[in-house]
């Protein structure tokens, strides 16, 4: 099936830009999109951190580039993966995107975390931020839009959170999320969770 996000004949994304080259597309994201975390890290985006605050968080972030910012993906996604050789991570199906991100999000408002342990902390909160990217609700922007929606979550909860490390060690922080999330349907489950959780810990300190 032809990728309805994507110029034809190409891998890049439709963008606002028009830009039908994969490297200037990179740099014009890396760009705006860095220009708006920074908005959001000095005022945050105010929510209830639900799935419509999830939701525009993205459009957000990504609202200088694609028209789709913010509006869940109308396609499967498949991503082969080096460290499971070759298989991709099991991401939600566009028709349960909405469902499971109420099912992630529903009591993330009320954890008593005044009443919990570091280490219970850092386990929820990994459990968290795995469980949102495992949904990819989005065509693109999907590691970026749970990281800093769930340091934001952080920050407004009494954490001091360190943003720049998860942004300062990205490809680390994709692979833990590969291993946190390596179980699948049909009962293989690789699953590793200490990655996420020690760079969640260190941010956490
Ligand atoms: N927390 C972050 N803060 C800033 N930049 C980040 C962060 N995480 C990743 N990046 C950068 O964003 C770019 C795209 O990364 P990547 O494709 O893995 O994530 P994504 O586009 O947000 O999510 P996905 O492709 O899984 O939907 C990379 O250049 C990466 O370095
Ligand atoms: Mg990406």
């Amino acid at each position: 099936m032809r990728d309805p996000y994507l110029y034809k004949n190409t891998n890049v994304l439709i963008n606002k830009f028009h830009i039908k080259d994969q490297s200037f597309l990179q740099d014009a994201e890396a760009d705006y999109v860095v220009f708006r975390l920074k908005e959001l890290a000095l005022h945050p985006m105010k929510g209830s951190y639900d799935s419509r605050h999830f939701l525009k968080m993205h459009e957000f972030i990504f609202q200088d580039l694609f028209e789709w910012a913010g509006q869940v993906r109308t396609v499967p996604i498949y991503k082969e993966e080096e460290v499971l050789g070759g298989m991709s991570i099991e991401y939600s199906q566009p028709e349960e995107i909405r469902g499971d991100l109420e099912t992630v999000l529903w009591d993330i408002p009320d954890r008593d975390w005044a009443h919990m342990s570091r280490e219970a902390i850092r386990d929820q909160l990994s459990d968290t931020v795995a469980a949102l990217w495992k949904i990819h609700p989005f065509r693109e922007g999907n590691t970026r839009t749970t990281i800093t929606f769930c340091c934001q979550y952080a920050d407004e909860f009494g954490f001091h959170i360190n943003r720049k490390l998860f942004e300062d060690n990205a490809a680390y922080v994709r692979t833990a999320l590969v291993a946190y999330n390596a179980y699948f349907s049909d009962g293989c489950d690789f699953s590793k969770k200490e990655y996420l959780r020690r760079i969640v810990g260190d941010a956490l300190e």
